[in-house]
């Protein structure tokens, strides 16, 4: 039967599949270039499979591994993590090889068993530093915890120096060609995996950070993530990053982003965008939240310096929309932030008293001025908006 596995080495086979069917990931996050859900297949003196698929794709799934088994029976499956779209094909894989050993860490087994009701007493627990046999492969397991799920680990075999990273170092968008680094254009694949990034694991940057600096001391030469792209030829490329991402370093540009009834504040966004442009910011972007979804602005966000929000007031409030926007910014925890913020009212205030309030407590580098007017902007407002523009790029570029 054709399947579309790739043979990676000759012990490793890469056996996943592309979803463009689900829309959203976590039923939350726009797929618009659909995801990839990685496995891999070691055919050593021992078999293993890495990880599964999520329960959609299990039946191109399965027939990729019956295919790259061709007649052998599966010995070991790895379970990195137990997030659906991972684990989402065990319980259909265990009927079709119900003499395979599941490996895990003692979180995983807990959730096994919470999420699909399989108790395994023939299940390995492994912990940190154990390692599995396989012949001339052979797996040594890390654990990498919130990264992305309490139980997540990776694994490494000294053999081909690879490391198999689970969610770590993958992101958004299908493999529509080649699976490997080199022979990809990163540029299709490089902002689906900062949106992926930070929607789904900015908010554990930490742990992420943790986890990169104890897999540096690793000698790695491959990296197999369970999303986005094979690496074996530029390695440092997504671990670099990475690095950044969790290290909230970043980019010198300005996120405008704006709600506008009535295109009042839209054209204060708009003028503030061309006086950040003449003095001499290249990276600006403006943002209308009621057409971008939210996770295109926070990964927009995560990756500058500069943010600038524009509301309408609403209700004696911010817009509905900036006010949901921005309690999601509350959850991620963002440091280095230089905020500008700007709106108009008509006869009461509130919007730019929530955003106002919002930089304070995020502990944002407020920029001033603050731009308030009253219906549509006016000659001083325009001037207010100069200088802002002004101070902004002062300070990005600091
Ligand atoms: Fe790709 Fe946390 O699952």
């Amino acid at each position: 039967m054709y399947t579309n596995n790739v043979k990676i080495n000759d012990h490793m086979y890469y056996i996943g599949v592309n979803d463009r069917l689900t829309q959203l990931f976590e039923n939350m996050w726009p797929l618009d270039h659909g995801i990839a859900y990685n496995a891999f297949l070691i055919k050593d003196e021992k078999t293993a499979l890495l990880d599964t698929v999520k329960e959609t794709g299990v039946e191109t799934f399965l027939a990729g591994v019956r295919d790259t088994l061709d007649g052998r029976d599966l010995d070991y499956h790895v379970i990195h993590h137990m997030e659906p779209d991972h684990s989402g094909s065990i319980p259909a894989l265990l009927a079709a090889y119900p003499n395979v050993q599941l490996v895990g860490n003692a979180k995983t087994k807990d959730m096994l068993m919470n999420f699909y009701e399989i108790s395994d007493d023939n299940f390995l627990v492994v912990k940190e530093g154990d390692t599995l046999d396989l012949g001339t492969m052979s797996l040594t397991f890390y654990m990498t915890p919130m990264v992305h799920w309490p139980e997540s680990m990776v694994s490494y075999d000294p053999h081909y120096k690879v490391l198999f990273s689970q969610d770590a170092f993958g992101g958004f968008g299908c493999l529509d060609g080649s699976i490997f680094d080199d022979e990809i254009n990163w540029d299709f694949y490089e902002s689906e995996t900062i949106r992926y990034y930070v929607n789904i694991i900015g908010k554990f940057s930490t742990q992420v950070a943790r986890a990169i600096q104890k897999l540096k001391a690793l000698d790695i030469e491959m990296i197999c993530p369970d999303h986005g792209p094979i690496w074996r030829n530029n390695v440092s490329k997504i671990v670099d990053l990475y690095d950044d991402l969790s290290s909230q370093k970043r980019r010198e540009g300005v996120i405008i982003i704006y709600g506008s009834m009535y295109g009042s504040t839209e054209k204060m966004a708009n003028f503030i965008g061309r006086a950040l442009g003449q003095e001499g910011v290249k990276n600006v972007r403006i943002y209308d939240i009621s057409r971008t979804h939210p996770s295109y602005l926070l990964a927009e966000t995560w990756t500058y310096n500069g943010l600038i929000l524009g509301s309408p007031t609403y209700n004696n409030d911010m817009f509905p929309l900036i006010k949901s926007f921005v309690s999601s910014l509350e959850g991620q925890k963002m440091k280095g932030v230089n905020m500008g913020v700007f709106g108009s009212y008509s006869w009461s205030g509130g919007g730019v008293k929530g955003l106002r309030a919002h930089a304070e407590d995020c502990k944002y580098n407020l920029i001033e001025p603050v731009i308030e007017f009253k219906s549509t902007p006016k000659a001083d407002d325009y001037e207010a908006a100069l200088e802002l523009a002004k101070a902004m790029a002062k300070a990005i570029k600091q």
